[in-house]
This record gives structure tokens, sequence and C-alpha cells, in this order.
């Protein structure tokens, strides 16, 4: 009989799964945690004020419910970078959550460890001045601000810890890519309905003004019925603005689609690799709105291309 997995220890990475070689800076142990948060410069605290009242501007009838519920929550309108126990001690009451630091992206493996016990890595430095517009690597600000305020709703909490647990699985049947494409179009760029209105969840949208805009506004992109056997097939785009994005219905919906439905029988039916292009549409897709695509075809940043169009 094969033994229950325990998920309070960090999986093993089987030979067969090839990760990115992070490099585990000294000073960090095997959960690639930091031993506490920073002690930030008065500078960088006014680069995360500057950074959030510029996001805040744009919030009120893009940004979903939970998260607007989540920041008042969270009392992250109070100035200056939060202080992780603070909000963790919140958060713990609330659904159980914390926030704990990392110096910088961790492996999938070690990631998947700390959601599935309801831990959420957080980055523990901030951008510059000279990155205020575009950053890659997540920060203090993505982390917090865009991920951090839904940790408070307690259906989406479960399926951040069902994510977590996810990986296990997806290690075993070597579909980490598949997961990772999940991850990024429900988490990351996902939108909701809200009373027949398309609003914002994903924290890589809601982190960036840019984004904030052109995912609800622009012709450009489509926006399509999430799908999850469709989404963890499809390719995506990780520096520059999505070609598609996803809409759920709720959170529940989210959840029902994957932990109540099981992981196992999606990564079952999967191929190695993505199957979609990032700018298709198909003819079993639900589409809310068929974009033109120009931004991409046009290539997108660096290209001259708007994010207006
Ligand atoms: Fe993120």
């Amino acid at each position: 009989m094969q033994r229950p997995t325990d998920y309070r220890v960090i999986p093993e990475l089987p030979a067969s799964v090839y990760v990115a070689p992070l490099k585990r800076p000294t000073g960090v142990g095997e959960d690639w945690l930091e031993s506490a948060q920073r002690r930030y410069s008065a500078e960088e605290h006014r680069v995360w004020d500057d950074l959030y009242e510029r996001q805040m501007k744009l919030m009120p009838r893009r940004a979903c419910k939970e998260f607007m519920f989540g920041l008042d929550r969270l009392n992250l309108h109070r100035g200056g970078i939060p202080d992780f126990e603070e909000i963790s001690e919140e958060l713990r009451g609330l659904t159980g959550w914390s926030v704990v630091p990392v110096p910088m992206l961790i492996p999938d493996h070690v990631f998947y460890y700390h959601l599935a016990n309801r831990r959420f890595p957080a980055g523990n430095f901030i951008r510059s001045r000279e990155q205020f517009d575009y950053i890659q690597e997540p920060d203090v600000f993505h982390d917090v601000f865009g991920h951090v305020p839904l940790l408070t709703d307690p259906v989406f909490a479960s399926y951040m810890e069902a994510y977590g647990r996810a990986g296990w699985k997806a290690l075993k049947y070597n579909r980490l890519k598949a997961l990772s494409a999940l991850y990024w179009y429900t988490v990351e760029f996902g939108l909701i309905l809200e009373e027949g209105e398309l609003r914002i969840y994903g924290a890589g949208i809601l982190s960036g003004p840019t984004e904030t805009v052109f995912s609800l506004e622009s012709r450009a992109p489509h926006r399509i019925h999430l799908n999850v056997d469709r989404v963890m097939r499809t390719d995506y785009t990780i520096s520059d603005l999505q070609a598609s994005y996803f809409v759920i219905e709720s959170f529940r919906e989210l959840f029902h689609m994957t932990e109540q439905r099981g992981f196992e029988p999606i990564y079952e039916s999967l191929v190695p690799g993505f199957q979609y292009a990032k700018t298709a549409a198909l003819d079993t897709d639900h589409i809310y709105h068929r974009g033109t695509q120009e931004y991409e075809l046009r290539g997108g940043r660096g290209s001259g291309a708007s994010p207006n169009c």
C-alpha cells in the first residue's frame, strides 16, 4: 500500500525532473527561508509608498472585491513596507496563512512545500527607483501587495494550499510546466467575473499599472473562460503582457475545477510540453473577447508596440 504523502517535508526531486539550477545563498537552509525580514531604509519604504499610491489609483472597479477587502483587513494602507509578522498574525486568525521572507525566487519544489503548509514566501527586498516600472524578479511589492490580500479569502486560501499539494504529483508525473501554466493563468494573471463585469485577481496584473489597464481594457488580448485542461496545455509569456487571459466565475469554481476534481487524472492526460500557443483561440473555448493580438504580433515590449492598442 502506498504511504500517504507527508506535506510537512520538502518533496524530493526525482531524477527525471529538471529544474532551473538556482544557487542557494549562504545563510539560508534547505527551505530557503531567511531568519528574519530585512530592515529597510527610509528610501526603500518610500519606494513602496509610491508604488502603492500609483496602484491604488487604478484599483477601484478593476481589482476584485476580495482583493480590496484583503487590503483593508491587513491594513496595507498603513504606509511603508508591511511587517511580515504583523500581517501573518492577522492572516493566521483568518485563514491560517503566514508570510515568510525569502532572498530571491526559490525552486518550484520548495515553493510547493511552503504553499502546502500555508506559508507564502515573499521576496525580502524591494526594487530600486531605476526598476520602478518593471522588475522581473518578484520583490516584496509584487509578493505582498499583489498576492497576500487574497490569502484573507477562505476559498482562495484553500486553492493556494491545494496548488502546493498538487506539486507533489506534478513531480511524480513530471508535469511541472503544466502546473506552472495553471499558476500563471490563475494566481498571477487571472480575471474573475463580478456581477457580469470582469475584474482582476491575478497578482502579476495587480502589481503593475500597465497590465492592470491592458488586461481589462485593451482590444489586443483574448479573454477566455478558464478550462483547466486547456490552460495546463497553454504556453505563456514570462516578461511581457499576456496574449490571453482566463476568466473564472468565482474562487469556488476554481477550487472545484482543480482540487475537488483531483489533479491526478489531469496529469495522466497531459503530454510533455505545451500544445497551444499563447495566442490560440480554440473552437472549444468559451470566449468573452476575441483579441486582435495586435500588441503580441507587433513584437510586444521593446518593439515599440503600444499596450494601448
Ligand atoms: Fe507572483
